[in-house]
């Protein structure tokens, strides 16, 4: 598994904090951008992250961070094979991985703490897809939409 980060202006100082929690916990994490605050425009980093995720979209990860982690996620749904969650409490943490078998995790730098990001990161990179129960049947039906508009 390969975990990647990004973010716009907007997120580059959370994204800065979740990399120093990522360390702490020795979890190495590749970053992608934004460096700094400089006005940049977050499609274009969904966009490198995403595709980086499609390439082994059952192993690698992803953390998007901007303002809000709307458009973010927004963006990154668009690239095939990716499955952005905005992720914004406890419960929907859990469940991003474990019904939605979300690959990329968003996040908001003006919405959200650093306290509360690194725990839900916690809980939606250690909880498992449940993937021979019902929940196995929508993702698929997911693929399909993906596959029937693709192209
Ligand atoms: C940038 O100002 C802001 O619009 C962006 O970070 C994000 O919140 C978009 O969804």
């Amino acid at each position: 598994m390969t975990l990647y980060i990004a973010s716009d202006h907007a997120g580059f100082a959370l994204k800065e904090k979740i990399k120093a929690a990522l360390k702490v916990q020795k979890i190495t994490v590749e970053d992608l951008g934004t460096n700094n605050e400089e006005s940049v425009d977050y499609p274009d980093f969904a966009e490198t992250l995403s595709r980086r995720v499609a390439q082994k979209p059952e192993q690698n990860k992803g953390i998007l961070v901007c303002g809000t982690g709307i458009g973010m996620s927004i963006a990154a749904n668009k690239v095939p094979g990716v499955r952005a969650a905005m992720i914004y409490d406890d419960f929907s943490a859990k469940a991003a991985s474990e019904h939605n078998d979300a690959n990329v995790a968003c996040f908001g730098g003006r919405t959200q703490k650093i306290g509360d990001v690194k725990r839900w990161i916690e809980k939606w990179m250690k909880t498992p897809a449940s993937l021979e129960t019902r929940h196995r049947r929508r993702i698929d039906k997911i693929t399909e939409i993906e596959e029937k508009n693709c192209c």
